[in-house]
């Protein structure tokens, strides 16, 4: 499966990017996410500000998805840069140039629609002073470079890097499941490993010549605290599913082939197989 071409959260309907189904009516988990992680984000740029100072702050967004929390982690940013360049005293505030990037799939005309208004919000929030903000969309996976080398000061992305770039190479079928189960054979749970490897030190490496000396980069994706990859806390969800598909089969509305085929290209790793990878990087 070609993940590049096919994976889209929902786009939305008119201006307001609120249609029925839209992920702009399903991310409330994902704003969840983000809240919690505020404090670490909030210091990461805290610290980047003071240490740069820098007259152009570039951030972009990874998997920015096309809904209310497209926009709400960038406008959190810049209001702390701002805080903090008025507590500083600093007449003088960067420029803000910010990348939203997403597959090409991704409903970018929503975003590109409700940038006006976002913008004059943010002139009024933040008053007289601050500098202009820059927004640019980029179409594009993030396993693969998205920028030139040693332009980004803020690399920001939350609950997309779960996400492969595609479905693990496997050499035996993992028949009668679509993710890692506690029945798929060790080989799978081997590829899917290996996939999520291959892909995680991919972003970290296109990541490292992208981001300027002294860069930060805030990363949150859904992980497993077990070692154990076929362990409940991230499979049941997709074990769930695979119920109701085999049932479709055995009722014969699914052809058996397909679900022997079909594989979902996600991965929740340990703490220690991140690690490993940040330290390989
Ligand atoms: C669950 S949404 C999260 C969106 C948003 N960050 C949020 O917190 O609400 C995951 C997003 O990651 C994007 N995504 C998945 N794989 C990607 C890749 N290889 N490159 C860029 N974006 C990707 C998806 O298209 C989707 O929009």
């Amino acid at each position: 499966m070609e993940v590049m071409k096919v994976l889209h959260m929902n786009g939305g309907r008119g201006v307001t990017g609120m249609g029925d189904s839209s992920y702009a009516n399903y991310s409330l988990v994902q704003q969840k996410v983000i809240t919690m992680t505020k404090p670490i984000t909030e210091n990461a740029i805290t610290q980047l500000y003071y240490s740069t100072l820098p007259k152009n702050l570039v951030i972009a967004d990874l998997g920015c998805s096309s809904g209310p929390n497209t926009l709400f982690v960038v406008s959190e940013l810049i209001k702390v840069v701002d805080q903090l360049r008025r507590k500083s005293g600093h007449d003088q505030s960067p420029e803000y140039q910010v990348f939203l990037n997403d597959l090409p799939g991704n409903d970018f005309n929503t975003i590109f629609k409700s940038l006006p208004s976002f913008q004059k919000k943010m002139r009024n929030q933040l008053g007289a002073g601050a500098g202009p903000c820059f927004f640019t969309g980029v179409p594009g996976s993030f396993y693969g470079r998205l920028f030139p080398s040693k332009t980004l000061h803020f690399v920001h992305s939350s609950y997309s890097l779960q996400w492969l770039s595609k479905v693990p190479e496997m050499v035996e079928s993992n028949k009668g499941n679509i993710y890692m189960a506690q029945t798929s054979p060790p080989s799978v749970l081997r590829a899917y490993h290996a996939q999520f490897q291959a892909d995680f030190s991919m972003f970290l490496e296109c990541r490292a010549e992208e981001l300027v000396l002294g860069g930060r980069m805030v990363l949150t994706f859904l992980g497993r605290r077990s070692e154990d990859p076929s362990s409940k806390e991230c499979c049941y969800i997709w074990e769930l599913l695979a119920i109701v598909l085999n049932e479709m089969v055995s009722k014969g509305l699914i052809e058996e082939e397909k679900m022997d085929f079909f594989n979902i290209p996600h991965y929740t790793p340990s703490p220690s197989e991140v690690k490993s990878e940040v330290q390989k990087e």
